[in-house]
């Protein structure tokens, strides 16, 4: 394995034109194998909110929820930089508040980048701030799933020129504000093509096409472990979940079966003990269990 990847790393990668692979994860033994496998950025996604906690949308995990998962992570990740997600209303309420939960996980939590979503002034001064402070941010544009009410549902963002237009605006707001790294969400290939050329910074894609600097996806999508629904952009490497019930089955037979442990499975305990050990039992009286006092 080679070095431990740092933002200068992502920015070079852009530079020499090798693609970033970034993925997500929420605990320990997958940011393990991620690492091992060589994945750039393990992103602490606020994806777990769904794919972890079983919530409907992004909107109900909490700071301390975030927290607990990226310590986790970063325990885990010894080569990959880990981002973490700042959650819904962590960022929005006010600078100081942004600023707090920003500092929060890089203190708590080892992560060595936060990740926010938009480009509204108010995102520009926080993220200003933050770099200021020498916290790294990755900025998110196109389909940003905190807003999914507001942008009316899960939809392809920057379908006409117009469109990606500010949207090219908005990612270039953020190369200034100083973020690292852009995450472009659900944005068609040539919108996110004129993107990433445009950019000095990497363009991570997600649902927009193979010209961005490098991809994401949700790690238990790619596995086929979480499969409530399935993104057109998501392509499955494993079918984790049939895996998974397969194995849970097995299981649940040898229980029932006493199929499982076997003697190899347990600890043996020496036959002269044993033979005491009943021995000593024989000789006690027999308990009475009852429930009255
Ligand atoms: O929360 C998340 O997992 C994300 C990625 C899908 C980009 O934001």
């Amino acid at each position: 394995m080679g070095k431990a990847v740092s933002t200068l790393t992502l920015q070079k990668y852009k530079e020499d034109g090798r693609k970033i692979v970034c993925l997500t994860a929420y605990d320990y033994s997958t940011a393990k194998i991620l690492d091992r496998a060589g994945v750039d950025v393990i992103l602490v996604g606020d994806s777990l909110a769904m794919v972890a906690l079983g919530h409907k949308t992004t909107h109900a995990v909490t700071v301390e929820e975030m927290l607990h998962h990226t310590k986790a992570v970063t325990r885990g990740a010894e080569f990959a930089l880990v981002v973490a997600d700042l959650p819904f209303m962590s960022y929005q309420v006010d600078i100081t508040q942004a600023i707090t939960n920003a500092g929060r996980f890089v203190k708590e939590a080892q992560a060595q980048a936060v990740k926010l979503e938009g480009a509204s002034e108010h995102n520009i001064q926080i993220i200003e701030r933050l770099v200021s402070m020498g916290i790294p941010v990755m900025g998110h544009l196109g389909f940003t799933p905190q807003s999914i009410h507001g942008l009316g549902g899960t939809r392809v963002q920057a379908r006409n020129a117009d469109d990606a237009l500010k949207l090219l605006a908005e990612a270039k707001a953020l190369e200034k504000a100083g973020v690292f790294a852009v995450v472009l969400e659900m944005v068609p290939t040539a919108v996110a093509r004129a993107i990433a050329k445009r950019l000095t910074i990497p363009v991570i894609g997600i649902g927009a096409g193979v010209d961005c600097d490098g991809q994401i996806l949700v790690t238990d999508d790619l596995l086929g472990k979480y499969v409530d629904f399935k993104p057109r952009f998501v392509r499955r490497y494993a079918s984790l979940d049939e895996v998974c019930t397969e194995a849970i089955r097995s299981y649940a037979q040898d229980v029932m079966s006493s199929a499982f442990p076997t003697d190899t499975e347990s600890f043996a305990f020496p036959e002269e003990e044993e033979k005491q050990l009943l021995k000593k039992l024989d000789a006690e009286p027999t308990k009475q269990f009852s429930n009255s006092p």
